[in-house]
């Protein structure tokens, strides 16, 4: 068995705010058929220690990064979980990143840096008699940890990995922390971690692990782009040899259709119609669950809506985020009686809405990877997407192509436009109409592999790869 520590700031089912989350929650029992044994660290959330309480404890510091701190060791399925209890950093109320206002924790960069501290010094000194092989670190909350690593003279014993989710968040903090983040000196430079005269976690990462890997082949090509790198493409550039995108899977059990045919989504639809107070016009009723952020292209979706409406179709969305759209789409919804909006964090919704819909939008800008087109795609919830990053490896294009090979799975749009947005809808409520094709299509999606049967193996050859002799 190869022995990795995964170190990530959010999993499923302890704490969510996005995908991250979803891969590394279902990440460790994934891996496990294929002969790696992955133990995975988050932080003490509140949420997180009343799930997994504080019976056994397996670590302890008198002082990281300025108080008390200890493991304890609980369960994520069957696989083991380590919680880093550090109340002065983790037991406040609000969300992992921010406030309840949405503010920023003000100590976000120590919060993160004792995660990464903490992962790095498991992987040197091991757990429980448990010595990790690899540590895989996820975004720019685990950033620090191979530098860390390395600190405590272990680097060349222990690999690391450090896995981009999202190029957008980097950690950055200013350079009066790299005494208080027990930062080398030495490497406040452009060859270090050092980024536009502050330091960046993220950078960090990229720098000083040993191998880079990214949530699908698309986005690492995308991220060796000025356009989609955010600065970070140089960096990128110079270790293409070591960067690899493996596409996220899904947890099947927790992603399964309550209907194993396309003819079982109808009564889910009604069900959904009812629910949203959508009218039962003759056009697909779309979804949307998302975060509302610039990446996601919703300003662009208001604009293209009426292409959809126009023809009968509709739209129900789920998100919460940027407070602007937020406003804008329950504006929008109050307006058009082929619209719903529900602003909020809801799980169980977010599965009714993906049942009952037949198309799922989600015209990012940009896309690591994407998750909720793959749900779509299980239950038959046609996915309708930006050409960009996972969704364009995910997703078979209605094109004439596709559909003459009987393999499309749903419809792709470039650029990121309201007008080619437009476009797309138009064609998805074509399609729609044409019931054999849409059943065929339906069909297809059902059947695309979306676990992680495929990238599990990937992740784990990578790991065996990596492995430092002994
Ligand atoms: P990102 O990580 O960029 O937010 P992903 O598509 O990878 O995008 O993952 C988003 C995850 O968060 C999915 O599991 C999606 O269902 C979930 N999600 C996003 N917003 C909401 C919401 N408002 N309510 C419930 N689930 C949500
Ligand atoms: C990020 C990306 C998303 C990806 C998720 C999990 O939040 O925005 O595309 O699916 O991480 O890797």
């Amino acid at each position: 068995m190869t022995k990795v520590l995964s170190v990530a700031s959010e999993c499923v089912p302890l704490i969510k705010t996005g995908g991250l989350a979803d891969v590394a929650g279902s990440l460790p029992a994934a891996l496990a058929p294929h002969g790696v044994e992955m133990r995975t660290l988050v932080p003490g959330y509140r949420p997180v220690l009343k799930a997994v309480g504080r019976r056994k404890q397996v670590a302890q510091w008198d002082d990281l990064f300025g108080g008390f701190a200890r493991v304890f060791r609980g369960k994520l399925g069957e696989q083991v979980l380590y919680v880093l209890d550090a109340p002065h950093l983790y037991d406040r109320d609000g969300g992992p990143y921010s406030d309840a206002l949405g503010r920023d924790w003000p100590d976000n960069p120590e919060r993160f840096a004792a995660l990464s501290s903490a992962a790095a010094m498991i992987a040197a000194d091991g757990i429980e008699d448990w010595f990790p092989q690899v540590l895989h670190c996820h975004d720019w909350q685990a950033g620090f940890a191979p530098l860390y690593l390395r600190e405590l003279g272990a680097g060349d014993r222990v690999a690391t990995l450090m896995t981009i989710h999202n190029i957008a968040f980097q950690g950055i903090a200013r350079p009066a922390m790299i005494s208080p983040l027990g930062l080398p000196r030495a490497g406040f430079n452009e060859k270090g971690y050092e980024f536009w005269n502050n330091i960046s976690a993220l950078k960090a990462g990229l720098v000083y692990a040993d191998k880079l890997s990214t949530v699908s082949p698309t986005y690492a090509s995308e991220l060796m782009t000025e356009e989609f790198g955010k600065g970070l493409d140089g960096v990128l550039r110079e270790r293409q040899e070591d960067l690899v995108g493996i596409l996220n899977g899904i947890d099947e059990e927790l992603w399964c259709p309550p209907y194993k045919s396309p003819a079982g989504k109808a009564k889910h639809r009604k069900a959904l119609r009812e629910e949203m107070g959508l009218p039962d016009w003759p056009g697909p009723v779309c979804v949307l669950v998302s975060r509302l952020t610039e990446q996601k292209g919703l300003d662009i979706l208001l604009q293209a809506l009426p292409a959809l409406l126009d023809r009968g179709g509709q739209l129900a969305l789920l998100g919460s985020g940027d407070r602007d759209l937020e406003k804008a789409f329950l504006g929008y919804a109050d307006a058009h009686p082929g619209v719903a909006t529900v602003i909020g964090y809801d799980e169980a919704l977010a599965r009714r809405l993906i049942a009952g819909g037949d198309a799922i939008l989600v015209p990012s800008r940009f896309e690591p990877c994407g998750l909720t087109q793959l749900y779509g795609l299980r239950y038959g919830t046609l996915p309708l997407v930006a050409l960009t990053g996972g969704l364009a490896d995910t997703v078979i294009n209605a094109s004439p192509a596709g559909l003459a090979a009987e393999a499309a799975t749903g419809v792709q749009f470039h650029p990121v436009t309201a007008q080619a947005l437009a476009q797309a809808l138009m064609k998805l409520v074509k399609l729609y109409q044409d019931r054999a094709t849409w059943t065929r299509m339906m069909k297809n999606a059902m059947a695309a592999p979306v676990g992680w049967d495929q990238s599990a193996a990937a992740y784990a050859a990578l790991y065996t790869e990596m492995v430092k002799p002994a």
